[in-house]
């Protein structure tokens, strides 16, 4: 079986290794959040990715056969060079604008992401390649990865930030909301009480798991199904608190896995 990193500024990407541990739940996995340092969204190109690229080193380190960047923000800015630097599959996530506007009724579609990922040139590249006809509302959700971080993101806090992200969208009709940001779905909830049931919520986790079973197949990584299979999660901040948060957001059976919690030591 194979050893899975999934790294993200915090716990936004735990919605990933949901996924993973629905798709995949025979392998390893290693989620690395950099909570110390988040959000990663305000911060310059240069520093987010440096920063990706040594936190991805230290999963090869640690023996990873492959590696999900599971942060926007870290995919627009550094998957190139993370990709140059190493030699294993390093699948990233992006905003599913595309599969958004083709899901689009009425041609208007919302983006919350963070600054970083709509200011990017990726982003921005791959805005590009889609029908003119199609109007996308961009909105940087600012606050709200700390609201989520902090284990807010069902609070009123979340809530009333929220609506005020939303106006612009909301009030110019979009069809369809795209979530940019790995953290955005913790607030699935709050988004349909603000937008109601109608609004189509793209989310990419479920397309990039694939993804990664796909590299994985190619690169022959066996699948062994036997046993309780390890999960380790590393914090740069407060293992303890990741640890309960990743209990507390995501839907996989935990006590289906060995669990391990480990400080980052000083990278
Ligand atoms: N979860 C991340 C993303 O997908 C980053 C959020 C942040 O640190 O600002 O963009």
């Amino acid at each position: 079986m194979a050893l899975i990193g999934v790294f993200d500024s915090g716990v936004g990407g735990l919605s990933i290794l949901d996924e993973a541990l629905r798709q995949l739940p025979q392998h390893d996995y290693i989620y690395l959040a950099d909570s110390a340092n988040a959000p990663y969204g305000e911060r310059s190109s240069d520093w987010i990715a440096d920063r990706s690229l040594v936190l991805c080193r230290h999963l090869l380190d640690e023996g990873c056969d492959a590696i999900v960047l599971a942060c926007n923000t870290a995919t627009a800015q550094a998957i190139a060079q993370i990709r140059d630097s190493l030699a294993i599959p390093v699948i990233g996530v992006e905003p599913g604008i595309k599969p958004a506007a083709m899901r689009t009724q009425n041609g208007i579609v919302g983006v919350l992401a963070t600054e970083a990922t709509l200011k990017s040139d990726k982003f921005n590249a791959l805005l590009a390649t889609l029908p003119s006809n199609c109007q996308f509302i961009k909105q940087a959700g600012a606050g709200l990865v700390p609201l989520i971080e902090a284990g807010k993101a069902n609070s009123e806090a979340a809530l009333e930030l929220l609506a005020i992200h939303l106006q612009g969208i909301q009030d110019a009709g979009a069809d369809t909301l795209v979530l940019g940001c790995t953290h955005y779905p913790f607030l699935r909830k709050a988004i349909r009480k603000l937008l109601g049931e109608s609004i189509a919520i793209i989310d990419t986790s479920e397309a990039v798991v694939k993804q990664l079973k796909r590299q994985l197949e190619a690169t022959a990584a066996p699948d062994a199904k036997h046993g309780k299979q390890q999960l380790t999660f590393i914090s740069s901040k407060d293992e303890h608190s990741l640890l309960a948060m990743a209990n507390e957001l995501m839907y996989s059976d935990m006590r289906l896995h060995h669990i391990q919690a480990k400080l980052l030591g000083n990278i």
